[in-house]
């Protein structure tokens, strides 16, 4: 961590606890408004007294005309119950090992100030026991008891654990899920995620492509990453690079189309020693006109236009590399990762 924090990091060390900040889950849930008319969202991986997923879509529930709002915590989260157990009454021995859900199927002036908020939320979850229970399991996604929830669901939204981002992924499209996860552009090279994102059935969202974000961190991680801070609070946050959301819901500016101004030379685009496409060094390099295969860096998913170019593979996994598993060379030099695509018109 101590150079770049990044959400790969947080594979290797297994640090899964980054809370995303509400005004970047606000910048990308504008760009899907149409999706959840009626819909029931859940947060699966969200204690609802810290996630600013289940306070958004709680904000947001009239607005974006919600079914249901379910959200859950699992027990490994460093967060304090105490709260929860004081409206339960009930007595654990060590609050940070309960795991419960939160249903909301309306949110009203149940307050009776006059207006429609998060307090009557927070009112809710105080005074209405039907809206949480402790979970007979420990909410880990893959219990029935969560899968159970997930099929009740419509679109599922939150930041997964990235040390299980494929796993998670892959239980999303088993289940047929509408979804809107954040997580690092790295997962992209994930062979199954990359197989999602070329068979159309996954692709970047909105809001981000470029630079580093926020994330609250618990109380006692180490703050040894590049850019952090301290609040007036004295909660921790860091900013990750690398960050990106990935869903399969649409949205009209992935239909852009990536405006190209350079023309192909044998010169400025080398062929690879062993494979018959040539290297594109940055994507808003990309050659006016040129019909061939053409590899291009990861960071092209960002401005992918699926009605423009057509998504041939990636390098090490691609079915007619030579030396499969292996990234391409010019002149004996090993590229950058590369995505191999082409025209489409
Ligand atoms: C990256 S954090 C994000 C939390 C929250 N979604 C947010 O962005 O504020 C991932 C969360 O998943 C929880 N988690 C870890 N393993 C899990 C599992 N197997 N099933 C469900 N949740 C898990 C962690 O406790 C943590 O709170």
């Amino acid at each position: 961590m101590a150079r770049n924090a990044n959400l790969h990091a947080a594979n290797a060390g297994k640090n899964d606890e980054f809370y995303t900040q509400l005004p970047d889950i606000e910048k990308e849930l504008k760009y899907y408004k149409q999706h959840f008319q009626g819909k029931v969202v859940l947060c699966n991986c969200d204690d609802p007294y810290e996630s600013n997923f289940f306070k958004y879509f709680a904000l947001n529930f009239n607005a974006l005309g919600l079914k249901k709002l379910i959200a859950t915590c699992y027990n490994g989260s460093p967060v304090s119950g105490n709260e929860l157990l004081l409206n339960f009454g009930d007595t654990v021995d060590d609050p940070k090992k309960i795991a419960y859900k939160v249903e909301i199927t309306e949110v009203t002036d149940v307050n009776g100030d006059g207006a429609v908020n998060l307090a009557d939320v927070k009112y809710l979850m105080q005074n209405n026991k039907n809206i949480i229970s402790i979970l007979k399991e420990n909410g880990d996604f893959r219990s029935k008891e969560s899968i159970d929830l997930l099929q009740q669901a419509d679109i599922v939204v939150t930041n997964p654990p990235f040390s299980l981002f494929r796993e998670y992924v892959a239980q999303l499209i088993e289940y047929k899920k509408l979804f809107l996860i954040i997580g690092n552009v790295n997962a992209v090279t994930y062979k199954e995620c990359f197989r999602l994102i070329q068979d159309n059935k996954m692709w970047m969202g909105a809001s981000i492509h470029s630079g580093d974000r926020e994330f609250r961190v618990p109380d006692d991680y180490p703050l040894n990453a590049a850019g952090h801070r301290i609040d007036e609070n004295g909660r921790k946050y860091i900013r990750v690079k690398g960050v990106r959301w990935f869903t399969n819901m649409d949205y009209p500016q992935r239909h852009e189309e990536l405006v190209l101004y350079k023309h192909y030379t044998p010169e400025e685009y080398p062929k690879y020693d062993e494979y018959n496409a040539i290297n594109v060094g940055a994507t808003n390099d990309i050659p006016i006109g040129y019909g061939g295969i053409m590899g291009v860096p990861i960071t092209f998913l960002d401005k992918y236009n699926p009605d423009q170019f057509e998504i041939i593979g990636l390098d090490r996994y691609v079915k007619d590399n030579p030396h499969y598993g292996v990234r391409f060379k010019i002149n004996g030099k090993e590229t950058y990762a590369r995505i191999l695509i082409r025209r489409k018109r």
